[in-house]
């Protein structure tokens, strides 16, 4: 049997752990196809905590019931990508030879700027409602996915929320489901970006429960016929804290060592598994998420690094000997790095976990 653990983004990992409700939900939604919940939706979470792999579900769910599909990530220039990818299907779905009497949205050059003259988006606008009026025929809808949503340029989500609001209005069969960090998406919400958004169920996708780690892990590694020793599966769930990136490298740690002891895993190796996951955790997550950080942001890092939980913000500015506004600002372009998080009144933690460890021990 193949290591099944998938400890790369973006990927489908062999059990979902926690996320039923939420996807049965959307199913149902789609069954009904408008005006129910679940079909606008925003997910936000931490890096790693399964964003894109919830669309990737959701794109899934969708195909299986008939739905056209389109997926997108936040680069600029997506409304355009979007809008001819709408035109290939609507070419698709026509009957008679595809026409092609309107131009390529990115070929007539709006394909790297970020918002579509006012008669572009008039005419995706009415594009896009006959497509989703053949769909509606069909008994199917159209879903649009967009990732990576803290990366968007504010006009062309403007826009691209503005044609959406347009379909959901006329009662069309159109799912708009997107994923980002919280906090930008906060602000995109705050800023009054789309009141329509502001309205869209907002799924907060949170590490999930070490007792179903657990579980997982034992059903997974019996079924392969890998015996451990008393305790490891708890052990190696704990280590896991349910961040669900975490439980992907761990669980696939262990299968490599349990290949190597042959199928009877020795508690040394179990620690070896967890070790090697955790490395590389801060490599492949806490690294890159503080490359660009500076150091004046690392110090506040540091600074809430000496706690074992949440941080006072005032606690913090004392130990940085910074004033209170100069740390709020540093807090605030940590919280929209994705690096932290606020908890409660004056407080705030770490959003990745490996964090705090990664801070402590490069600090020595
Ligand atoms: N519900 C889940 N249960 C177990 N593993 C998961 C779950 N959701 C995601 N993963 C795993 O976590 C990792 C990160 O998922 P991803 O969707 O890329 O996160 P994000 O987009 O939030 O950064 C992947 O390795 C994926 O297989
Ligand atoms: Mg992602």
């Amino acid at each position: 049997m193949e290591n099944p653990f998938r400890p790369t983004f973006g990927r489908t990992p062999p059990e979902l752990l926690d996320r039923g409700d939420t996807l049965e939900e959307f199913e149902y939604g789609l069954r009904i196809r408008s005006g129910v919940l679940g079909l606008v939706s925003i997910i936000t979470g931490a890096r790693g905590v399964g964003k894109t792999v919830m669309l990737n579900e959701a794109q899934d769910l969708a195909q299986g019931q008939g739905w056209a599909v389109i997926s997108e990530t936040s680069t600029d220039g997506f409304l355009t990508r979007l809008a001819d990818a709408a035109l290939l299907l609507d070419d698709e779905l026509g009957d008679g030879p595809p026409s092609r009497k309107v131009l390529a949205f990115t070929a007539a050059g709006f394909g790297v700027t970020t918002q579509l003259p006012q008669e572009r988006q008039v005419e995706f606008r009415n594009l896009g409602a006959s497509l989703l009026q053949r769909l509606d025929k069909q008994g199917t809808g159209l879903l649009i996915t967009l990732d990576e949503v803290q990366d968007a340029n504010r006009a062309e989500l403007l826009q691209l929320a503005a044609v959406i609001q347009h379909w959901v209005r006329d009662g069309l069969p159109i799912s708009f489901v997107c994923a980002g960090l919280p906090a930008a998406i906060s602000d995109i919400l705050n800023e009054g970006v789309a009141t329509f958004l502001r309205r869209a169920d907002r799924i907060d996708l949170h590490a999930v429960d070490i007792e179903d780690v657990e579980a997982s892990y034992t059903r997974q590694y019996k079924e392969a016929g890998f015996v451990f020793p008393d305790g490891a599966m708890a052990e190696s769930a704990a280590a896991t804290l349910g961040y669900p990136f975490l439980v992907q490298l761990i669980g696939y740690f262990l299968w490599r060592e349990a290949e190597k002891s042959g199928g009877t895993v020795a508690a040394e190796s179990v620690k070896t598994a967890i070790h090697i996951a955790l490395k590389r955790n801060i490599r492949m997550v806490v690294g890159p998420a503080i490359a660009r950080v500076s150091n004046r942001d690392m110090s506040y890092l540091r600074a809430m690094a000496l706690d074992t939980g949440p941080s006072s913000t005032a606690a913090v500015a004392k130990r940085m000997d910074a004033s209170l506004q100069l740390a709020t600002n540093y807090r605030a372009r940590l919280i929209e790095a994705g690096l932290i998080e606020p908890a409660g009144r004056g407080e705030v933690k770490f959003s990745i976990p490996g964090l705090r460890e990664y801070l402590r021990d490069s600090a020595n």
